[in-house]
């Protein structure tokens, strides 16, 4: 049997990339003979094993088949007759087809060095269409190595165009989207995931709802870039160059949701958007099962957005209610993402991208001032139940008019 190195591996050391997890492909040899060797199996029929020390994955050569609608419809054929080119074929981009011996020598049957140097995302061959995860694939590679100057290449963006209209990414399972979203966002350029997806249409079919967003103006005097959706891409750019983390990303990309629903004739406002993008927002969230501190913090950022960006105005009642509405006194964490959501759609308004942000800081010392609140004196006085409720809420609602009067002196 013959050992490579390919996949992410050989790509990331050839760009000059530290290298974290290593994929191997094992040709001429049969599960037998891997199981003889010590090789621990992945799953029944999936010629994928585990290196019995390092935990590396090794997967026989295999040539893969669709055998129907969705990643569940494959067929696998994986025998040691299988060469390691109808193995490279079969993936996905040509930079990511390209396999290494342990001498460091190169098998690069479709020019994935050329592309590599070239900068170009392209795919290997027709057989990127039996994996239509392949689409948000790609478009996280668009992101991530966009800082490099890489773009898609016009036949791959046509693969993905046509992929995107036939249906098949409705097949995708939550798990693998939100696996592939997840970590695109996290990318150093996450806008370019999303303009990606929408440049194959792949957004119209993901994520209606955002690229719908696209088109849909806003006043000019808040908001200079005008679009909906260009504004979204810029907040989700200033998300990530302040190196915010996922649940923040999230809730930057689908603040805005509602606006998408306002009819023409109210444009450029929006009227109670915030409300409205409610059951959009929970639709996406649950469209991918995004995890629970993400979908909580979407639902909050749309809501309360704008209470943000007024903050310096907001009566103390409405501060109060609103830092109850972040239960901000068990859940310190969840508040200051929601000032880092404001702070980038404030920021991702073009040309006011370094304009100072004070309701940041005078948000976080609301809530201070709520939490400096003694429950014990109050205790003492012998209040309980309902009635203590009430008296903790008087209490900090005296701390945030004197907060805000001390502010404004
Ligand atoms: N691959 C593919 N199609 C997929 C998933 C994976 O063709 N849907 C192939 C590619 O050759 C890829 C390799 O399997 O390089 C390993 O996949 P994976 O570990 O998911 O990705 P990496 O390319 O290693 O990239 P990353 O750095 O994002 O992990």
């Amino acid at each position: 049997m013959q050992i490579y190195k390919v996949g992410g591996a050989v790509r990331d050391r050839l760009l000059g990339k530290p290298v974290t997890d290593i994929d191997w492909v094992v040709v001429g040899a049969t599960t037998e003979e891997m199981l003889a060797k010590g090789f621990r199996p992945v799953g029944a029929d999936f010629p994928v094993f585990l290196h019995p020390k390092s935990g590396e994955e090794y997967a026989l050569a295999r040539t893969e088949r669709k055998s129907g609608r969705g990643y569940g419809g494959f067929t696998f054929h994986a025998s040691p007759e299988v060469t390691l080119e109808e193995d490279l074929i079969r993936r996905d981009l040509t930079i990511n087809a390209m396999a290494e011996d342990d001498q460091q020598n190169l098998t690069d049957p479709y020019h994935g060095q050329r592309d590599l140097e070239s900068r170009i995302l392209r795919h290997v061959s027709p057989a990127f269409a039996e994996d239509p995860l392949r689409v948000l694939r790609v478009a996280r590679f668009a992101a991530r190595y966009a800082e490099l100057g890489f773009t898609v290449a016009p036949e791959t963006l046509d693969l993905m165009r046509q992929l995107s209209e036939s249906g098949e990414l409705e097949a995708l399972t939550a798990e693998r989207s939100w696996k592939e979203i997840s970590r695109a966002l996290m990318e150093d350029q996450p806008q370019v995931f999303i303009q990606v997806l929408r440049d194959c249409t792949a957004l119209k079919v993901l994520m209606p709802e955002v690229d719908a967003l696209f088109g849909v103006p806003q006043p000019e005097a808040h908001h200079p870039e005008i679009d909906t959706g260009v504004h979204t891409l810029s907040v989700l750019e200033q998300a990530a160059l302040h190196k915010q983390p996922l649940t923040v990303r999230w809730a930057c990309l689908l603040h805005d949701l509602g606006k998408g629903l306002t009819p023409e004739e109210e444009w450029p406002r929006h009227i109670a958007h915030e409300h409205k993008g409610l059951k959009l927002i929970k639709a996406v969230n649950e469209r991918f099962k995004a995890p629970k501190d993400c979908q909580e913090l979407a639902l909050l950022v749309g809501q309360y957005h704008t209470h943000g960006h007024r903050a310096l105005e907001l009566k103390p009642s409405t501060l109060l209610e609103l830092l109850q509405s972040f239960d901000v006194y068990r859940r310190p964490q969840r508040f200051e993402e929601f000032i880092a959501a404001c702070e980038m759609d404030a920021r991702g308004r073009k040309g006011l991208e370094q304009r100072s942000y004070p309701q940041a800081d005078y948000l976080r010392g609301a809530a201070t001032a709520a939490r400096s609140v003694a429950v014990q004196p109050l205790l003492e006085k012998g209040f309980t139940g309902p009635e203590l409720g009430e008296a903790i809420k008087r209490e900090r609602l005296k701390a945030l008019k004197a907060y805000k009067e001390a502010a404004s002196a």
